[in-house]
């Protein structure tokens, strides 16, 4: 392989900061000269990181199948390996690194495999600069924007035998119409936007995903009629912040018109992730309370209990502001079930901040939380802050964080000991094969003896037992 021809482009951290209004919308379209490219080829994408992720590889497997590869059973035949990676934290990006190290030798046993590295590490410079030097072996590098050029970079690095790197640092067009090969045959991702403008101290996302822009709603509604008509049960609906759908679009039409429109359209359940305090509005709840096709579920992330640390994360809301967020859900919509992100073990955080943060958890009741300690990310704001919190001091409070939102787990569950929940079936149960498996409306695992034929569809169970992770029942007919 020749070291960089056609494309060698780095990404750079200050252009990813900047932004540049308005979009375009581009459509895919896949060249008649790569249809037949990858006859008799196999490819193996490997994702990391986020429901977004996940949606990006769906769209990439679109496209190699419609260049004619198709899915490998495993590593050892594959001819194409991509890494679609996470930055988020520290502990991400290092499972991406050793995951390399092991595919080097599967290079050396098969000197024709392309080993590629895209999603949102290689938009970091950094990064990339450590790829190019200590993983010389990777033959394509490209970022989150620009997927829909999968084609042209796999032409070139098969025939022309270039190495690829080509990472644009703020692209902002919405490419529509990139095919997708769907991992799930009744639920399904659907982007509404894409990129971040909340520039948290904290997250490396607004650089990684660019600015944040909407997708038409036309565009949406399309989408969605067709899983209707295929048979979808589930849809979710991504953003980095859903609560700012449409503001860019200059139209008026908000998220909270967007939650009505999709509830007329047929599908059974609408979901969506993920949201920002600062922009879910009245509107939104009272959409979510209306529309029957909504679950009683919001992820609704918190971050901190404490003014002063939200303060530093630049989330733009207080305690107060939350709790009141939260009043007016309960008001809206009852028996909702809320689960949060909470970092703990930011800059400067106290232990007088660290309590107001686990008063907090107890006060909203939170029935689910994902907890992370503190990750410095390069470039973001808060790498600048002094992180003063010693390591065995972030993981002490990490497990007593913990303790708290797994009691909120548990009570979350107890409360539908002895009703009847909906839940859409996944699938045979991981666990147990007597046991089928799938959520109910407020996004419980539920596990339950019940007909197989029923996995795809959504059913009526009976919760016999609540345990912390997963509700026990048996279908009712
Ligand atoms: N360190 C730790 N956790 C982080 N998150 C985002 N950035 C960081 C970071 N630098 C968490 C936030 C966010 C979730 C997706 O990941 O809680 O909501
Ligand atoms: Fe998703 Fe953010 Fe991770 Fe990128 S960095 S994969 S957007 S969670």
């Amino acid at each position: 392989m020749k070291d960089y021809g056609k494309y060698f482009k780095t990404p750079s951290i200050d252009d990813a900061r900047k932004r540049v209004k308005g979009s375009e919308v581009i459509d895919f379209k896949l060249s008649d000269q790569f249809l037949n490219f990858g006859k008799e080829k196999k490819y193996v994408i490997q994702t990391y990181g986020c429901q977004g992720n996940e949606a990006d590889s769906e769209r990439m497997s679109g496209i190699l199948e419609k260049m004619s590869f198709t899915e490998a059973n495993d590593l050892s035949e594959a001819d194409i390996i991509l890494l679609n990676t996470c930055a988020i934290r520290g502990n991400a990006e290092n499972r991406v690194f050793g995951e390399m190290g092991r595919l080097k030798s599967f290079k050396r046993n098969n000197p024709n495999l392309l080993l590629g590295v895209c999603g949102c590490m290689p938009q970091e410079e950094s990064v990339v600069n450590k790829l190019l030097k200590q993983y010389p072996y990777v033959d394509l590098i490209f970022g989150t924007h620009n997927i829909h050029k999968i084609p042209e970079y796999l032409y070139t690095a098969y025939l022309d035998k270039e190495r690829v790197v080509e990472v644009y640092s703020s692209e902002g067009d919405i490419v529509e119409d990139i095919p997708k090969i769907r991992d799930n045959k009744h639920k399904a991702w659907i982007n509404i936007m894409y990129g971040c403008d909340e520039f948290c101290t904290y997250c490396i996302v607004p650089y990684t995903r660019g600015r944040e822009r909407s997708r038409k709603p036309a565009a949406i509604l399309a989408e969605v009629v067709k899983l209707v008509e295929d048979g979808y049960q589930e849809i979710t609906l991504l953003g980095q912040n859903v609560n700012a759908y449409g503001q860019d679009l200059e139209s008026g039409y908000s998220f909270a018109d967007l939650l009505r429109d999709l509830n007329d359209t047929g599908i059974n359940r609408i979901r969506f992730t993920t949201s920002h305090p600062r922009d879910l509005n009245e509107d939104t709840i009272k959409a979510m309370a209306d529309c029957d096709h909504v679950m009683e579920h919001l992820h609704l992330p918190v971050q901190s209990g404490s003014d002063s640390i939200l303060k530093k994360m630049n989330r733009k809301y207080t305690r107060e502001d939350y709790l009141k967020l939260v009043k007016q859900l309960k008001a809206h919509i009852p028996d909702i079930s809320i689960t949060t992100d909470i970092i703990v073990g930011f800059p400067n955080e106290s232990e007088d901040d660290f309590l107001e943060t686990l008063s907090l958890v107890k006060e909203v009741g939170f029935e689910g939380a994902f907890t992370f300690i503190y990750s410095k990310r390069e470039g973001t704001p808060a790498a600048k802050y002094e992180d003063d919190v010693p390591e065995d001091e972030k993981k002490r409070r990490l497990y007593r964080l913990n303790d708290v939102t797994n009691d909120g787990y548990l009570n979350g569950n107890k409360r539908f000991e002895n009703t009847i929940v909906e839940v859409l079936v996944d699938s045979v149960s991981k666990n147990d094969k007597e046991k089928l498996s799938g959520y109910s409306r407020h996004n419980k695992l539920v596990n339950f003896t019940g007909n197989e034929e029923s996995i795809g569809k959504i059913v009526k169970v009976r919760i016999l037992e609540a345990k912390t992770w997963h509700l026990l029942g048996e279908e009712v007919n």
